[in-house]
């Protein structure tokens, strides 16, 4: 059962939005009445995105490739998205990669540069764009995308590890400088997904159901739809009182495993 939400007139950027679970939340916040401006890696898969949105709903949508390791291309994206929609009120952060899954000793300088500009250096370039526009145009709701892996560690994903529990960093002071100012910033931790990102880590669908599973309580790996409704939650009026928090959702692995 999915809890409804009304965004009308609202406009969401989601970074990311390509696949996975930021697909799931593009698509979620256009159903929920926003208009969406999607970027990310990959212009077939924007595209057909964009045009499963146009087609089934009646939000405006717009597609950008970005490379979140680019700070021109971030400040360029949040440039777009404002003048195309006027303001951007709500912004996700959720650009990220597995990286290699290795033991440290294993990764080298490239490995760790890798990781660390996408997922954690490319969550900063966001909030450096998306709190001034915000700021200007009296509030938004952030939220960026860290992992159940940003607050526990694993062996073999060191590196992404780091990067995760680094965006709750820059999420709680960021939430801290803003706090006053009418913009919400919070982090989303899931647990196992199944997404690309999840297949490439453990190998295949299979390779992550035999790691995973049976270190989750709910004996199940989420689908991305359940994510999404965690975001729109948090970007949502019913969160208003909600800021600097990373929320687990895990199907009971952090209680069980940490
Ligand atoms: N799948 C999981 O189990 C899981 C669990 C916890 C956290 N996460 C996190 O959720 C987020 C989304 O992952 P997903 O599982 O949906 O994977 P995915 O591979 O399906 O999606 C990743 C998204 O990030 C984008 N991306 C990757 N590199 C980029 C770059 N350099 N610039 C711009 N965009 C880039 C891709 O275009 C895509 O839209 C990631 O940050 C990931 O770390 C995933």
């Amino acid at each position: 059962m999915n809890v409804t939400y009304d965004f009308s007139g609202k406009t969401a950027l989601i970074i990311g939005g390509t696949s996975g679970i930021g697909r799931a939340t593009s698509l979620a916040f256009a159903q929920a009445g926003a208009n969406v401006f999607v970027a990310g890696i990959g212009a077939a898969e924007g595209a057909s995105l964009k045009e499963e949105i146009a087609r089934t709903t009646k939000v405006g949508v717009e597609f950008s490739e970005v490379d979140v390791r680019r700070d021109a291309e971030v400040k360029a994206l949040v440039e777009r998205a404002a003048a195309r929609f006027g303001r951007i009120d709500i912004a996700f952060n959720n650009a990220g990669i597995p990286g290699k899954t290795a033991l440290v000793h294993e990764l080298d300088e490239a490995d760790f540069d890798q990781i660390v500009d996408v997922n954690l250096k490319g969550i900063f370039l966001g909030l450096k764009y998306q709190v001034p526009h915000m700021l200007a145009h009296g509030g938004g709701a952030i939220v960026n995308t860290s992992s159940l892996f940003g607050v526990m560690g694993f062996a073999t994903t060191a590196v992404y590890c780091a990067s995760k529990w680094g965006v709750i960093g820059l999420t709680n002071s960021v939430a801290l400088e803003v706090a006053k100012k009418n913009i919400r910033v919070n982090a989303i931790a899931p647990g196992s997904v199944m997404t690309p990102l999840l297949t490439n880590m453990f190998g295949s669908e299979q390779g992550a159901k035999d790691t995973v599973i049976p270190l989750i309580p709910m004996g199940r790996i989420s689908d991305p739809k359940e994510i999404a409704q965690l975001v729109l939650f948090l970007s949502s009026d019913a969160a208003s009182f909600i800021t600097g928090q990373a929320v687990v959702i895990d199907g009971g692995g952090f209680v069980a495993n940490a």
